[in-house]
């Protein structure tokens, strides 16, 4: 299969879907792959490396959608590559269509079959191509709310720990995922007290054991969450209903109860957001705005910051499906319901294959 290798367009966006380990591996099973020209700058990587692992390098984006088979990127494609996508063409990308109805009608237009990164779904339920990216904006959210809690960013002007004689910062998590976790990992680490809301009780009991106490477990349940939120600085919004929106579970009227100068990072932001009032993403050139003088924060790519990591974390998840959806074509995967990347079919020759 002749595969492309698409440069990202997203604000800050410095990760790329493919890195040269993995162009080698994908000539070696017979594929062929074409890079479009400075494709993993931001990562690090020059045309010269994707060259010698024996890719072609294309000046022309349009030219590398005209060429090839499978296209590969990071994000979602942008509005100028709507007109690009053609039929039957295979795109393997993270989508969260339930947040865009815009490009969910883009892709049904192009006659192009679009598998989500997000909805790869293996047997016992996990979803291994959303997970590298899932630690990645858990452990960085943490970082976000300290960085917005300081007095230059309108902060409240106060450290995660505290000090010998000074209280920590309360930090709710609202969802005990793969992104609540690695917060709560980052914030206990920085001296925080944290909560973690999850409306799944096995989760909660697996959170108390995985923490040894060292972190309060709650059930999702509008009291609860309104106690906590209004009591703490930061809140970090990490639910999933996997290819849905996401639910609201923190209301205006919350957000209007909570402390001045508080920072909400509402991860959930690439399905909808958690978060009444984070009603619009943000860009890491403008990444907050404020609703009752509490900082929201809604970047829906917060790992494109983090290049060298996510880059290499993402590729060492997803090599293997994208070697098995060449291998084996669009058709045949589709001809086995449980093939986790048959989970993932979102549009399929203008058909949607997903319900919001
Ligand atoms: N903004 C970004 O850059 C970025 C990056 C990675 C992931 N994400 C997003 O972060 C979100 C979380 O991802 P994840 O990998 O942690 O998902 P996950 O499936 O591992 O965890 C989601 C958790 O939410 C819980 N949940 C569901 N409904 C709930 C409710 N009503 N109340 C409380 N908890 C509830 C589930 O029980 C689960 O534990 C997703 O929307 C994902 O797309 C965003």
């Amino acid at each position: 299969m002749h595969i492309g290798l698409i440069r990202e367009r997203k604000d800050n966006e410095n990760r790329v879907a493919l890195v040269p380990s993995g162009v080698r591996q994908l000539r070696a099973m017979g594929h062929t792959v074409t890079v479009e020209c400075n494709a993993g700058l931001g990562s690090g990587i020059p045309d010269e490396e994707y060259l010698a692992a024996g890719a072609y390098i294309e000046a022309e984006m349009r030219n590398v959608y005209a060429d090839c088979e499978m296209i590969l990127r990071v994000k979602e494609p942008t509005e100028e590559e709507y007109g690009l996508i053609r039929q039957d063409q295979i795109l393997f990308a993270y989508l969260h269509l339930a947040a865009s109805p815009q490009l969910t009608e883009a892709l049904q237009k192009s006659g192009g079959v679009a598998f989500a990164y997000e909805m790869v779904q293996e047997a016992d339920r996990s979803l291994p191509l959303l997970t590298p990216m899932s630690e990645v904006a858990g452990r960085m959210s943490i970082h976000i709310a300290a960085k917005f809690m300081e007095k230059t960013s309108a902060g409240k002007g106060i450290m995660l720990g505290g000090v010998p004689g000074v209280a920590p910062a309360e930090v709710t998590i609202i969802g005990g995922g793969v992104v609540g976790t690695n917060a709560a990992k980052m914030a206990l680490g920085q001296g925080a007290r944290v909560t973690i809301i999850d409306s799944n009780p096995a989760r909660l009991r697996q959170l108390d054991d995985q923490f040894d106490g060292r972190v309060r477990t709650l059930m999702s349940n509008p009291d609860n969450i309104s106690e906590c939120v209004t009591q703490s600085d930061a809140v970090i919004g990490a639910v999933l209903l996997p290819g849905k929106k996401a639910p609201k579970l923190v209301s205006r009227e919350m957000v209007a109860g909570m402390k001045k100068g508080a920072v909400i990072v509402d991860v959930a932001i690439d399905q909808g957001g958690c978060v009444e009032t984070a009603d619009r993403m943000t860009s890491h050139s403008d990444p907050v705005y404020l609703v009752n003088d509490v900082i929201h924060y809604a970047v829906p790519n917060i790992p494109g910051i983090v290049p060298r990591t996510s880059t290499y974390a993402l590729s060492n998840s997803t090599l293997s499906y994208i070697s098995e959806l060449a291998n084996k074509g669009w058709r045949r995967i589709l001809q086995e319901p449980n093939h986790p990347i048959a989970k993932a079919a979102n549009v399929i020759q203008g058909e949607l294959a997903v319900s919001f």
